[in-house]
């Protein structure tokens, strides 16, 4: 038997997600904008992507596509190779739940939450025993070097320790797959080179795959590959380290 034969799911499997001719056109008033205009992509296990472009150029649309919180007005996204559009409302809330991690710009966290209560909060939405949650908070919470912030609401966090926060809510479910829409840009440089190491450290030691939407373009140092996105298309696909 060829390989294909022996392993037909491995190749699907090791694609996170996928997106075909995806377009997202939204309507205000009389007028259309064209947020999308035929975009493929794919990006697989392990992968690191940085896709680049200006404000407006349809980056946060793309990624709200990618993460399934918005639907495409026409086109295909895949997570591991299941196709979106299939899926009842319930399954398609259980694969953002289960299978998709989403780091913001502005964080996202509950401010009457501690940085542990942050990080363990969709473990209580997955009905995660509270031994197993306490420990894998636990283990995460040192992994991005909060330790001593544990207890602590995101008022009393510097910018790059809420961002760090925000990375582990999205990493504790175990997801393979993180989308992030710029993740640096209420960061200083400093901050920013911080919270891109360890995005790399997670995606080379626990095979983690990052989307990242930036304008930054320190960020790019920081990918496998780099995509340029303008006025709602891809283009230039650079291979990296
Ligand atoms: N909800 C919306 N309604 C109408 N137009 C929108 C909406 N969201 C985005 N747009 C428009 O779509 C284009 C792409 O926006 P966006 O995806 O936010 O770009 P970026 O994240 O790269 O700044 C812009 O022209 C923007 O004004
Ligand atoms: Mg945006």
């Amino acid at each position: 038997m060829t390989n294909e034969q022996t392993n037909p799911g491995k190749d699907a499997a090791s694609v996170v997600v996928a997106a075909t001719q995806l377009r997202k056109h939204y309507q205000t008033g009389a007028e259309t904008v064209e947020a999308l205009r035929g975009v493929d992509f794919r990006a697989e296990r392990g992968d690191f992507v940085v896709i680049h472009g200006p404000s407006g150029s349809g980056k946060t649309t793309f990624l709200n596509m990618l993460g399934c919180i918005d639907y495409p007005t026409s086109g295909a996204v895949e997570i591991y190779g299941q196709d979106v559009a299939t899926l009842s409302d319930g399954k398609l809330a259980e694969l953002r739940r289960d299978k998709i991690g989403l780091v913001f710009q502005t964080f996202n966290l509950m401010p009457v939450l501690s940085t542990y209560e942050n990080i363990e909060y969709p473990l209580l939405l997955q009905n995660v025993p509270r031994p197993q949650r306490r420990e894998r908070v636990q283990k995460l919470i040192d992994a991005v070097g909060l330790t001593n912030e544990a207890g602590r609401r995101p008022n009393k966090l510097s910018g790059g320790q809420r961002q760090r926060v925000a990375l582990a809510r999205a990493l504790i479910t175990e997801t393979h797959f993180v989308l992030a829409d710029e993740p640096t840009g209420n960061l200083d440089t400093e901050t920013s080179k911080r919270i891109m190491g360890i995005m790399k450290s997670l995606n080379e030691n626990r095979d983690v795959a990052f989307v990242v939407v930036t304008h930054d373009p320190m960020v790019g140092e920081f990918a496998r590959r780099t995509v340029e996105i303008r006025d709602g298309l891809l283009s230039t696909v650079t291979q990296g380290g």
